[in-house]
């Protein structure tokens, strides 16, 4: 038989510090759920301001022409087969040669330091393609690019490079509707 002594009373209020404290459980236990599922798709903390790398390939080629899926979120896909690297800043899409404009060594995409570098001699490049420093005299070239649908259609017979073109340069990029 309970001790009457000891039985909590009928009227006494619920425990506040223990009702904060299973909130306070719960939460903790949601936000390491997430954690764990974002690890597990490979997702680390520092691609939350990084753009994060993919490769690609095209999903169409028509001669010159390869078509790409737009890129739905800010980053940078490479497609090594037709060495094109795409790049999407904000509502602008951008393609690019993968060679650097310097001596034609494939550009890497540095996502912690936001930036395309050469490994060759070190030439750097911001996401847009525009020079930053190093031996390269010009930005990186670009290629004619178009929205057609749900797709981006690059053409690599129809390259821009920045110091024969300048004007043209500026323009080589799409706009996200
Ligand atoms: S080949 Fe890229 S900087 Fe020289």
């Amino acid at each position: 038989m309970r001790d009457p002594a000891s039985a909590p009373a009928a009227n006494a209020n619920p425990c506040s510090a223990c009702a904060n404290s299973g909130r306070r459980d719960f939460l903790l236990d949601a936000l390491r759920a997430g954690a764990i599922a974002l690890a597990a798709i490979g997702f680390s903390p520092a691609d939350a301001s990084a753009m994060p790398l993919r490769l690609t390939s095209a999903l169409a080629a028509s001669g010159t022409e390869k078509s790409y899926a737009l890129p739905s979120a800010d980053g940078v896909q490479i497609d090594k087969e037709n060495e094109v690297i795409l790049s999407r800043v904000g509502r602008q899409v951008y393609a690019f040669a993968l060679a650097c404009p310097h001596q034609n060594t494939a550009l890497r995409w540095e996502g912690g330091d936001h930036r395309f570098q050469c490994p060759k001699h070190k030439s750097t490049y911001r996401p847009d393609g525009s020079f930053i420093e190093g031996r390269a005299t010009r930005s990186m070239d670009r290629y004619a690019i178009r929205l057609v649908g749900p797709n981006v259609v690059v053409d690599v017979d129809a390259i821009v490079q920045e110091d024969l073109d300048k004007a043209r340069w500026l323009q080589a990029f799409v706009s996200v509707p």
